[in-house]
């Protein structure tokens, strides 16, 4: 007997990991509240421990009360358990594939759209997408089939590179989707809408209005459970090469010319590619004190759970302006802002003294978590003769919109289920960022050439990154929870 509609199954390898239980699992669960998951869809998690759909669900069940951000409800969850299966395989075994594909098969009784989330650790990938396209579970003889890959992607770029080639002997570019939540976010989303949605923004976005940018993704968690794979990868690997950049190329691109995958990406890369060769001198890393000794970190490890860059972008709009990159684990407070700084007035035509300085303009985007935007300008302060005052224009989301923001994952799913990959990355933007970073990376792990710094937790970090902007004549700027 055939299924009523064409079913739609997500296919989550790794299913028994973190990120199946905190995130993907609660994303689907609040988009099914939402009424926004397929008729007729399926998530069957792969993995190799003993489960049974009974327990696979009720471990989903508890991951979803402990971190949907939607208000769990019996009802719900009743009308949502049924879509979660478990399939017990081991991805070494090109066999259990094989029985996959049985049990699929099976499972959708007919002609079928599938989404593959590949949340295994790394070194699974290559083998998991040829062993899709040995089963042939990658053609699309009827529905489509689309495969997610989480990051990293890669630890460098010829190993990017080399990914990527994998993934083509199996897959159609147009058929992946590389994930980097933080293009999932909504206010990483809105730089784009604030950008080409409104008219008075974009003409002073440019080098003759904006003297920097600043971008500072700080986090207030230090590495945790994580300290075996951060001890290999760094910050630079870990949040630059794909958060970090990507915002800046939300910030920097061009207007596409349509809000379709093609034309953002287009954009998106330009700008990568536009980076100049970043400077030794212009970057710092460091390490926070008691990072070594966290079970799973080398002795001795030189591994950097801070940097701070300086870049510029060669192009037209931007050639001259400095934009400021940097996070680190351990900070003072989580706290993800963009800043764009405007240039000074030219001429100052109040009678103030001659050392008085206008403080500039500042936009502030807030990414997380007081998400918002926030214009800083110039006021007369009442009852003065000319003195004046920096004062706010604040929007924050959650005055202005009611309910709480969505889930990155909630979005990035949606949108691979849509076969819109506009959020997500194409091949040549992660080999761009990898040709970007891998010379920072040689220049800081090359023995007695660079120096690690230390800062200590519950800090804004090493003064060197203080240094790095003072030579500059310029400060960091805090993030905007000091402006709400
Ligand atoms: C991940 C990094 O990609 O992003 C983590 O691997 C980091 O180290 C996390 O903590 C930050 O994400 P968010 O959404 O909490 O800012």
């Amino acid at each position: 007997m055939s299924s009523p509609c064409s079913s739609t199954t997500i296919v989550i390898f790794g299913a028994s990991g973190d990120l199946t239980w905190r995130k993907l699992v609660p994303a689907l669960y609040n988009n099914f509240k939402k009424g926004r998951m397929p008729e007729c869809a399926f998530i069957v998690g792969v993995a190799r421990r003993p489960y049974d759909d009974i327990e696979f669900r009720s471990r989903l069940r508890d991951g979803i009360q402990q971190f949907s951000s939607e208000t769990f409800d019996e009802a719900t969850w009743r009308a949502f358990a049924p879509m979660l299966h478990y399939f017990r395989g081991n991805l070494d075994q090109e066999e259990d594939f094989a029985r996959l594909s049985v049990y699929l098969d099976e499972l959708e009784e007919g002609a079928a759209n599938r989404l593959y989330y590949l949340s295994t650790s790394p070194e699974y990938y290559e083998r998991v997408v040829a062993a899709l396209g040995q089963a042939g579970l990658s053609t699309q003889p009827v529905g489509w089939r689309r495969i997610i890959i989480e990051k990293p992607f890669g630890h460098d770029r010829a190993t990017a590179c080399a990914l990527n080639q994998a993934i083509h002997a199996v897959f159609d570019e147009s058929q992946v989707y590389r994930i980097d939540h933080y293009l999932g976010k909504e206010t990483a989303q809105n730089i784009l809408f604030f950008r080409f949605a409104n008219t008075i923004f974009e003409p002073v976005w440019n080098r003759r209005y904006v003297d920097q940018v600043q971008i500072t993704v700080a986090e207030s968690v230090d590495v945790g459970r994580r300290a075996g794979y951060y001890d290999t990868s760094g910050v630079l690997r870990d949040m630059f090469q794909n958060h970090l950049l990507q915002l800046l190329t939300l910030v920097a691109m061009e207007a596409p010319a349509s809000f379709t995958a093609d034309a953002v990406r287009n954009e998106a890369v330009k700008v990568i590619q536009s980076i100049r060769p970043i400077n030794l001198a212009d970057t710092v890393c460091a390490q926070y004190e008691g990072y070594r000794n966290l079970e799973g970190v080398a002795p001795g490890s030189e591994t950097p759970t801070y940097a701070a860059l300086k870049l510029h972008i060669d192009n037209w709009r931007w050639k001259g302006v400095p934009f400021y990159l940097r996070s680190g684990k351990a900070l003072a407070r989580k706290s993800s802002t963009i800043a764009i700084v405007f240039q000074r007035p030219p001429h100052l035509m109040f009678n103030l003294s001659d050392e008085y300085r206008l403080t500039p303009n500042i936009l502030s985007m807030c990414i997380q978590p007081d998400e918002g935007i926030h214009l800083r300008f110039e006021a007369k302060q009442p009852d003065s003769d000319q003195q004046m005052r920096s004062v706010e224009m604040d929007f924050h989301y959650r005055d202005s919109f009611s309910g709480a923001l969505p889930e990155a994952y909630e979005k990035l799913l949606l949108e691979a289920l849509r076969g819109d990959a506009s959020l997500f990355i194409r091949s040549d933007g992660i080999e761009s960022a990898w040709h970007l970073i891998d010379p920072v990376v040689a220049g800081w792990e090359k023995p007695g050439t660079f120096e690690l710094a230390s800062y200590t937790p519950g800090s804004w970090g090493p003064e060197a990154a203080q240094d790095l902007l003072a030579r500059d004549g310029r400060l960091w700027l805090s993030g905007c929870d000091e402006h709400a």
